[in-house]
C-alpha cells in the first residue's frame, strides 16, 4: 500500500529535523548564522518575505497570502510593512499587541491561521530552524544562558543581540544539574506545532467573571507542591499557559475585547517589557507575537472607555475591510465552494452576479461628478469607465471613510447558494437562481432594517441588469460564431473598402466587375458599433491598414480575430443585423430544421468553449430570447 510507504517516509523526514547538542555546539552554529537567534517578529517577517513579493501598480502582493486571501493586497501590505517589517527591525511596534479589526467573515481569522500554519511549516525548513534549551517548558532561546554581564561583549564581538532572561525552571536546572556550567546545557531543534503546544498558542476567552489568568500564564501544580515545599519553586509550577507555550512564535488572542479589563492588564507588561508575571516568580521573559481580532462595534466601545487608555496605546490596530473587487470576490466564493461539498455545475457569471451584489453593498457613494456605484465597482475591478481611469482609483478610495467595513459578507452568499441547492435539487445553478436565493434570504435575515433591505434589493436588481447584458453578449458571441462565415465576409468586405478609402482607389464589384467608390455607409455602420466618431474614422482606418501590412510583412494572415476592437465591431454589427433572427430562433416553440441547426450549433459552442452545461446553456438561450422580445 502506497500510504504505508508514505508514512514511513514521513517519519524519516521528521527524524531529519531532529538535532541535539550542547549549548557550546549551538553557540558555534549561531556565530556562523545569526539568523538562528532571530526574535519572533523577525522570524515571521522573514517567513512572509521568503515566499516572495510582487509589486503590481505600486502595491506589494505577498505570495505568502495570495492562495487564500483575495483582494486585500493593500491591507496586507500595511500589515506586513507597518507591523511585521518594522517589528523585525526591532522598532517599538513589536511591543504592541496586533489587533485585526474588521467586519464579520472578512478574513481576520483566516489571516491569523495562515500565519500560524505558515510558521509551523517554516520551522521545519533550514531557513526557519529554531533551537531551544532542551526541556525548557517555554522552549526558550539558548542564548539566554549567557549571563547578562557578558552580553555586551558577546554582542560587540559577534553582532548578535540577546534579549530576555532564563526562565525559573532553566535557572534552577543550570544550578542544580550543571552547577552553572552553561556550555554543557543540552540544546535541541524544535518544530512549532499548535497541536503539540510548541510555539503556537490560541487563547479564547470564556465567561469574563470566571476567566482564570492561569490559562495565560500557567499555574501552581498542587500535586507536587508538598514535595518541593514552596510555591516559588519552579518545579511546583506548570508553565503551560498560552503565553508560555507560544514563546518564540505566535499567540492568537480570539475576541480579545470580550475579556475583562483587569484580565487584559496582564498583557500590558508583556507587550511593553517583553515579560509577564506568573506565580511567585520574577518576571518571565517572552518573545512572541500576540495577534488579536475583534469587530468594529467592540473596538469602538473599547476605545470610548477612558479606563482602557493604557492598554489602547499598547495596541496596534490594522483594519481588515471586505474585499472590494468583483473578480476577487468570485475567487473567495470559488474557494469556499471547493472547501464545502457543494457539487453541482455553476453556470458562468453565476458567482459574478452574486459578487456584484456583495461588492455594491460594501461601497460608499462618491461625490465626484459622473461617478456612481456601478461605475465605481467596475473601476475598482480594473475596468476603465466613462470619465475615469485606473489612476483615479486611489483617490476614490481615499474620498470616503470606512468603505468595505460593512455590507454583505462572503459567508452569507455561500449559505444562500447552499440553501438554493438543497431546495432546488438541481444539477446546475445559474445567476438567476443565486440572485433569487439572495433575495429570499433577506427576508430571513434577522438584523436587517427596512431601508437596508430596500437598498439591498436594489443591488440585486442592478446585478440582474449586469447579468442581462452579459447574457445577451454571450449569446451574441455564440451566434456570431455559428455565422462565422458571415462574419468573415463582412470583415473582408470592410477591409476592401478601407483599403480603397485610404489609398484613394476604387473597389471592384466581384460580380459585375464594376469599379465603385468605397462604401462609406457600410464602413460607418461597423465603426459606429464601437464608438469611432466621424472625426476619428480616418485614423482608425489607417491604423487598421498599418496593422494589416505589418501582418503581411511577417507572413501572417490578418483575419477577423487579429484586431480586438474590429472584431467587436463586426460582431456587434452582425448581431444587430441578426437580432431578429436570434429573437425568432431563441423564442420559437417550433423551430424549423434550419433554426434547429443554428440552436444546436450555439448550444454546442456554449458548452465546448464557454463553460456551460446542457442545462444552463438551454436556459441562457431561453432567457436571452425573452430579453430580446421585451
Ligand atoms: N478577502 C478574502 N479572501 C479570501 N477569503 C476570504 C476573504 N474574506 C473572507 N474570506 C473567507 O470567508 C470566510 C470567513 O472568514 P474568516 O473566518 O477569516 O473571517 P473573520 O474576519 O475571522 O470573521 P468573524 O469576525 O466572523 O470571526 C473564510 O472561509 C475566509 O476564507
Ligand atoms: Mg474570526
Ligand atoms: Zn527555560
Ligand atoms: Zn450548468
Amino acid at each position: 500500500m502506497k500510504i504505508l510507504r508514505r508514512l514511513e517516509e514521513y517519519r524519516q523526514e521528521a527524524k531529519k529535523l531532529c538535532w541535539e547538542g550542547t549549548f557550546a555546539d549551538y553557540l558555534a552554529m549561531v556565530i556562523n548564522n545569526s539568523r538562528l537567534a532571530r526574535l519572533a517578529h523577525a522570524r515571521i517577517y522573514d517567513m512572509i518575505a521568503a515566499a516572495g513579493v510582487e509589486e503590481v501598480d505600486g502595491v506589494k502582493h505577498y505570495r505568502f497570502f495570495s492562495d487564500e486571501i483575495f483582494g486585500l493586497e493593500r491591507t496586507l501590505e500595511k500589515l506586513v510593512e507597518e507591523y511585521f517589517h518594522s517589528a523585525a527591525c526591532r522598532l517599538d511596534v513589536r511591543k504592541r499587541i496586533l489587533l485585526l479589526m474588521g467586519p464579520v467573515s472578512g478574513g481576520k481569522s483566516t489571516i491569523v491561521t495562515m500565519l500560524k500554519r505558515g510558521l509551523e511549516r517554516y520551522s521545519q525548513t533550514d531557513a526557519g530552524a529554531v533551537y531551544a534549551i532542551k526541556g525548557c517548558p517555554m522552549h526558550e532561546e539558548p542564548l539566554h544562558l549567557i549571563p547578562r554581564d557578558l552580553r555586551p561583549e558577546f554582542q560587540k564581538e559577534y553582532g548578535i543581540y540577546i534579549e530576555g532572561s532564563l526562565c525559573p525552571a532553566c535557572q534552577l536546572m543550570v544550578e542544580e544539574i550543571y552547577d552553572g556550567r552553561v556550555e554543557e546545557v543540552p540544546v535541541e531543534r524544535i518544530v512549532f506545532s499548535e497541536e503539540k503546544r510548541v510555539g503556537i498558542g490560541t487563547f479564547s476567552p470564556s465567561d469574563p467573571k470566571s476567566q482564570d489568568i492561569a490559562e495565560l500564564t500557567g499555574s501552581i501544580d498542587f500535586s507536587t507542591i508538598a514535595e518541593y515545599g514552596s510555591e516559588s519553586d519552579p518545579r511546583a509550577y506548570r508553565f503551560d499557559g498560552e503565553l508560555n507555550i507560544a514563546n518564540r512564535g505566535i499567540m492568537e488572542f480570539q475576541e480579545m475585547l470580550k475579556c475583562d479589563e483587569k484580565f487584559l492588564y496582564n498583557l500590558l507588561s508583556l507587550s511593553q517589557e517583553g515579560n509577564f508575571k506568573a506565580g511567585r516568580f520574577a518576571l518571565i521573559s517572552a518573545d512572541e507575537v500576540i495577534i488579536a481580532h475583534t469587530n468594529e462595534a467592540e473596538y469602538r466601545a473599547f476605545i470610548s472607555n477612558p479606563k482602557n487608555e493604557a492598554l489602547q496605546s499598547r495596541i496596534m490596530v490594522i483594519t481588515i475591510p471586505y474585499n472590494l473587487r468583483v473578480r476577487d470576490e468570485v475567487k473567495i466564493y470559488q474557494k469556499l465552494i471547493r472547501q464545502s461539498d457543494i457539487n453541482v455545475h455553476i453556470a458562468p457569471f453565476a458567482l459574478q452576479a452574486a459578487a456584484i451584489f456583495s461588492i455594491l453593498s460594501r461601497l460608499k457613494e462618491s461625490k465626484k461628478q459622473g461617478m456612481d456605484l456601478l461605475k465605481k465597482m467596475k473601476l475598482y475591478d480594473g475596468e476603465d469607465v466613462e470619465g475615469f481611469k485606473q489612476k483615479d482609483v486611489l483617490e476614490l478610495m481615499n474620498e470616503v471613510e470606512g468603505e468595505g467595513m460593512s455590507g454583505v459578507d462572503p459567508r452569507y452568499v455561500i449559505n444562500r447558494i447552499s440553501s438554493a441547492l438543497i431546495t432546488a435539487d438541481t444539477r446546475c445553478i445559474n445567476a438567476l437562481d443565486i440572485l433569487r436565493a439572495l433575495k429570499d434570504g433577506l427576508d430571513q435575515h434577522p438584523s436587517i432594517t427596512k431601508e437596508d433591505k430596500e437598498r439591498l434589493i436594489n443591488f440585486i436588481a442592478m446585478a440582474r441588469q449586469e447579468y442581462d447584458e452579459y447574457a445577451k453578449k454571450e449569446v451574441q458571441r455564440a451566434f456570431v460564431y455559428s455565422y462565422e462565415e458571415s462574419a468573415r465576409a463582412l470583415f473582408n468586405n470592410y477591409l476592401d473598402n478601407v483599403e480603397a478609402y485610404v489609398n484613394k482607389t476604387k473597389v471592384r464589384d466581384p460580380i459585375t466587375d464594376e469599379e465603385l467608390d468605397p462604401d462609406e455607409k457600410l464602413m460607418r455602420s461597423i465603426e459606429e458599433q464601437i464608438g469611432v466618431t466621424e472625426n476619428a474614422k480616418k485614423a482608425f482606418r489607417e491604423e487598421i491598414l498599418i496593422r494589416l501590412s505589418s501582418y503581411a510583412r511577417k507572413g501572417r494572415t490578418f483575419d477577423y480575430n487579429s484586431h480586438e476592437r474590429l472584431r467587436e465591431a463586426i460582431e456587434k454589427k452582425l448581431f444587430a443585423d441578426m437580432k431578429d433572427i436570434i429573437k425568432i430562433t431563441t423564442s420559437t416553440r417550433t423551430p424549423d430544421p434550419e433554426q434547429l441547426k443554428r440552436i444546436n450549433a450555439v448550444i454546442d459552442r456554449l458548452i465546448s468553449q464557454h463553460g456551460y452545461c446542457p442545462v444552463c446553456a438551454n436556459e441562457l438561450l431561453k432567457y436571452t430570447g425573452s430579453l430580446l422580445n421585451r
